[in-house]
């Protein structure tokens, strides 16, 4: 049986697209804020397959998205590299900050991959229960990304420490970006192994960067670990995201071997629709406040997101991740306009 959002990553456009939404599995499910609290903690969930695995078809259960994206999180990679990490109830994820190229020293070369058993045990799971016409995707963050979190400890509004680093010491920041380009390429590769039929990588935090900046510190890492990973698996399936770089879109589409592109809610889709879709299949864009606002709102932003992009290769999601407050109703909604 043929997965729709398979598909599209081959280029052909399907009707209605295939949905899935970024951070399907979270929050803003009643079943998902159970389990956590069985589980007695973020992390623990993560590394418990039967539990990760659970969490992760949820969302599949309830609204049939054609995707499944496995339950983990990007900052499993710091947690490899032997980095301290610790989730603290309603903050976000906090970890022992490394600000400049002698604080390197507190993480190894190559992943830990005895950490990562649990990762790749849980897509075995998610694989053998999951109904064949729904995709299942691993993910990692992008170097840039995972790396601003390593340097800043946490998230901030503007991620300044990594920044910070990066201008004050550029070759002691590409000493931490080429660990994450081998250990995420290394990553992804055995999330192949383990079933995924393809992969997001995740640049969240693309767009604070200037120009200049955003070439070396996204786009050339982020075609470094493309490229090791298509060597490790040829027939990769890969969807890059990166978030907030507006016209700097077309780099992302022109100089990456990419299957596909995600696109954030600010993006101009008249620009996606005439120079990045004839390229590549897009995903996207729904503004993740929107569907929290749901009603008239909801349906008009969907029709134009529908107008512009369902001619072509495309998969809907939203332009970020789901906010835990969204009614479950405009999720209910949201997936009838797109059906019919
Ligand atoms: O999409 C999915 O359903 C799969 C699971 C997933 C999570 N995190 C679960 C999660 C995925 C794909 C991620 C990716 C991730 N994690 C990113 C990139 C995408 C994005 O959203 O920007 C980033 C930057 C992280 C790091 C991270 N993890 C942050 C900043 C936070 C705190 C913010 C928040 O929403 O609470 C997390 C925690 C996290 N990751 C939660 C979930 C469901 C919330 C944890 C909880 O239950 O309290």
């Amino acid at each position: 049986m043929s997965k729709p959002l398979l598909e599209v990553l081959d280029r052909k456009g399907q009707k209605p697209p295939p949905v899935w939404l970024m951070r399907q599995a979270g929050r803003y499910l009643p079943e998902y804020r159970a389990m956590r609290a069985q589980a007695g903690g973020f992390l623990k969930l993560c590394l418990t397959p039967k539990l990760a695995a659970e969490v992760t078809l949820q969302p599949i259960r309830r609204f049939g998205f054609d995707a499944a994206i496995l339950f983990s999180d990007i900052l499993l990679v710091p947690y490899a590299l032997g980095q301290h990490i610790w989730f603290a109830e309603g903050e976000g994820p906090r970890l022992a900050p490394i600000i400049n190229r002698g604080e390197l020293v507190r993480i190894k070369k190559d992943l830990d991959h005895s950490r990562l058993l649990p990762v790749y045990e849980a897509i075995a799971e998610v694989k053998a229960k999951l109904v064949p016409s729904v995709a299942l995707l691993g993910f990692c963050g992008a170097p840039w990304t995972v790396a601003t979190y390593m340097t800043a400890g946490m998230s901030t509004a503007d991620q300044a420490p990594a920044r910070l680093f990066a201008y004050r010491d550029p070759e002691g920041f590409a000493m931490l970006i080429d660990v994450l380009i081998e250990s995420s390429a290394e990553y992804l590769a055995r999330q192949f192994e383990a079933g995924v039929d393809a992969v997001q990588i995740f640049d969240t935090w693309a767009g604070v960067l200037p120009p200049e900046e955003l070439q070396r510190w996204s786009v050339l890492p982020m075609n470094r670990l493309i490229a090791q990973l298509r060597a490790k698996v040829p027939t990769a399936k890969i969807i890059g995201f990166p978030r907030g770089v507006g016209s700097g879109l077309r780099a992302y589409a022109t100089d990456l071997d990419l299957d596909a592109l995600g696109l954030d809610w600010t993006v101009d889709l008249k620009f996606v629709h005439e120079e990045v879709q004839p390229r590549l299949p897009v995903q996207g864009n729904l503004d993740p406040l929107v569907l929290v606002a749901g009603g008239a709102a909801l349906d008009r932003a969907i029709d134009t997101i529908l107008d512009m992009l369902s001619g072509g290769p495309f998969i809907f999601n939203l332009g970020h991740g789901i906010l835990p407050e969204t009614p479950i109703a405009h999720v209910e909604q949201m997936l009838k306009r797109i059906r019919g």
